[in-house]
């Protein structure tokens, strides 16, 4: 669940919309809290969409439209080409219980999605978080191996041939690997694993593709790009494809922070799939501004609106400097790329609430980073897009 639209931002909505577009020009150069000396931004040129369209498909996730704005419906509209239920089709919400399924938010985001000619990117069927205990409650490897099998047949089945493709595992691998650890899958001790062992993975897309053959099938992950997870991912991935299991793409999360993105390790990453024969996708895209919070995470999750901190002109500089090396490093690597996706619409719709990571701001306005992601695809610049390694 997002945090709401606060009562707040509705009165300064109000307020602007009574206001007129005089208001909204100032409103443009404070609204990411900054001070007014903070450059105005350009709300008028080239979207996202027009740049980007053509080259990959570029999303956004939410669980839309619940309770979503007319203003943020028409925003994702305007800029993206799919779009991926932030929570709605995990296991916890979707399949709290055995026999009971949730289906009225999905059935309404996929509704939503089709009427507007926007895709779906599914997420996610397997995870160690958000899901029901009762999948792990008295089971053996024959019990659980059961219970995935009508868990994915009953949901990618649903929505077959209206979703074009799916995490099918997440994040199944450990953090904090090692030298040691870096030649092996250094899978996670999660439920799945120590009841299933390590045929949990290859079994979930088998049961994915036999739901829908024509579904793409992802594997998603974090911290995967660099170091001993990165080669960890490589064991794995090679493990995959070695027992047939019917993979398109692998999904580098994405969630980074401002001052400290790995282009380098990210840029190899990529080639690095590649050339296993797989796609790659950016999946849940954001880069905090470094300093803007405490910089704990998951602050959005529907406990309520926190107060969001300013960021200064500096930061949102470079958190745009910083997004426009990203970019320049996908339009590289554009044959490999199937789809770049922010995890969020806005700074007020996002877990990561407070550290201001997305290009739009609280009120719906193209902050630096956006412009600067559109800039580097129409003036392409070499150096940005190959990063020292
Ligand atoms: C997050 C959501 O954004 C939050 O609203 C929720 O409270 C917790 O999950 N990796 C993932 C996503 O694969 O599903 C997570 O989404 C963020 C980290």
């Amino acid at each position: 669940m997002k945090p709401l639209i606060t009562s707040s931002l509705m009165a300064v909505g109000a307020f602007l919309l009574a206001a007129g577009p005089a208001l909204v020009a100032a409103q443009t150069s404070t609204s990411t809290g900054g001070p007014a000396s903070a450059p105005a931004v350009d709300q008028h040129g080239p979207t996202i969409k027009d740049a980007y369209g053509k080259l990959f498909l570029i999303g956004t996730a939410g669980d839309i439209p619940g309770n979503y704005s007319s203003d943020e419906l028409r925003l994702i509209k305007e800029n993206f080409t799919v779009v991926t239920p932030e929570n709605c089709m995990k296991p916890g919400p979707v399949h709290p219980e055995a026999d009971t399924w949730n289906f009225q938010r999905p059935d309404a985001l996929v509704k939503w999605c089709q009427d507007n000619d926007i895709a779906i990117h599914g997420h996610t069927l397997v995870w160690h978080g958000q899901t029901g205990n009762w999948f792990f409650q008295d089971a053996n490897k024959e019990v659980l191996t059961q219970r995935l099998k009508d868990h994915i047949s009953t949901l990618v089945g649903r929505y077959k041939g209206k979703i074009r493709s799916w995490d099918v595992v997440n994040e199944a691998i450990n953090d904090g690997g090692n030298a040691q650890t870096a030649g092996t899958e250094n899978l996670r001790r999660s439920n799945w694993l120590k009841i299933m062992g390590p045929d949990f993975l290859p079994l979930a897309f088998k049961f994915a593709h036999e739901a829908d053959p024509k579904a793409k099938l992802f594997y998603n992950d974090y911290n995967i790009e660099a170091g001993a997870k990165h080669r960890s991912s490589m064991v794995l991935l090679k493990r995959l494809i070695k027992e047939g299991a019917p993979i398109y793409g692998v999904g580098i999360q994405g969630h980074w922070t401002t001052g400290r993105v790995p282009f380098a390790e990210i840029d190899k990453a990529i080639s690095d799939y590649a050339s296993l024969g797989l796609k790659v996708s950016i999946s849940e895209l954001d880069l905090t501004i470094r300093g803007a919070s405490g910089g704990q995470l998951g602050g959005g999750g529907g406990r309520g609106a926190r107060r969001n901190t300013p960021a200064s002109p500096q930061d949102l500089k470079a958190q745009a400097d910083d997004y426009a090396k990203l970019f320049s490093i996908f339009v590289k690597h554009k044959e490999s790329i199937d789809r770049v996706t922010f995890w969020g619409l806005n700074d007020r719709r996002t877990w990561r609430f407070g550290q201001n990571p997305l290009i739009f701001d609280s009120n719906n306005l193209r902050k630096p980073a956006y412009v600067a992601i559109v800039d580097a695809m129409l003036h392409p610049n070499h150096d940005l897009a190959n990063p020292a390694r």
